[in-house]
């Protein structure tokens, strides 16, 4: 089952066409049922699509229009302490790569390792640090889709950013930038960790995210990341981190998330740089 099947099998179902996608991350669910005349896709449903096991994960893509935009939305991801290889993992981007989107918005739940962070904020990733140990790109390489050696330099679109900036000012909302770590998890990092990845320049740990962008960038596809800050990181608070914590606080959020992520979506160009 490749991602071109999975591709095909969309084309079939709809007549829509949408060139931006989002990625919901834990608790970002909702998104989804603001679409306009949506068609909701189960996973399994779709050839080839991996299951979402993750709670807070609704595991279907939604195509639908958001104020007159097409939109592909992913609720659920498949992460690699799920068992996923990473093969898997970026499934979903390459399939709607293949299906025609330009752009991807990405969004998840992040620990805060940079002090001047709090619970429940909102934090645009300008870059990343790639602790998972593996490379979604590893093997041979497709030239008709992209290079073998892509650029990772511009990988969190700087036009994207200054305009997810701009909208976020508009909106009132405190939007900070930050270096995303990822790390596969399952477990929460450890204190040790943590201050050592403070000192690698990371200021958000998580579980996801940089696969995607890898291989969104591979393809051309535009890409705009924004982290939850769901927890402070470990060691950080005299508390232990717990998966209810990161879904309560991800709720919490919600509201302002989907506000900021209804406003930037539709500035967005879709005109593929390489
Ligand atoms: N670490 C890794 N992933 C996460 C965290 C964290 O503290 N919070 C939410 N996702």
């Amino acid at each position: 089952m490749t991602p071109q099947l999975a591709a095909d099998f969309l084309l079939s179902q709809t007549s829509l066409r949408p060139k931006h996608a989002v990625i919901l991350g834990s608790g970002l669910g909702a998104f989804a049922d603001s679409l306009t005349d949506a068609l909701s896709i189960p996973y399994c449903d779709i050839p080839g699509w991996p299951q979402s096991t993750a709670i807070g994960h609704a595991g279907r893509l939604c195509l639908g229009t958001l104020n007159g935009l097409p939109l592909a939305v992913l609720s659920g991801r498949a992460h690699l302490y799920e068992g996923h290889s990473i093969d898997k993992a970026v499934f979903g981007i390459r399939a709607l790569g293949r299906f025609g989107v330009k752009a991807v918005v990405v969004t998840n739940a992040a620990g805060g390792i940079n002090l001047s962070y709090s619970q429940g904020g909102l934090v645009l990733i300008s870059d990343h640090i790639n602790m998972l140990g593996v490379n979604p790109l590893t093997g041979p390489n497709d030239e008709a889709i992209g290079p073998r050696f892509p650029d990772m330099t511009t990988a969190y679109d700087p036009q994207f950013r200054a305009i997810a900036r701009d909208v976020a000012q508009e909106l009132g909302i405190d939007l900070p930038e930050g270096v995303y770590l990822a790390c596969p998890g399952p477990s929460y990092e450890t204190p040790a960790e943590i201050r050592a990845f403070r000192t690698l320049g990371a200021d958000l740990v998580g579980m996801s995210t940089v696969p995607e962008v890898i291989v969104a960038r591979h393809m051309g596809l535009r890409c705009l990341a924004i982290s939850c800050v769901t927890n402070m990181a470990a060691g950080i608070l005299a508390q232990p981190i717990n998966h209810e914590e990161v879904l309560e606080t991800g709720a919490r959020v919600r509201g302002t998330f989907l506000r900021l992520l209804s406003a930037v979506l539709p500035r967005l160009d879709v005109r593929t740089i390489q």
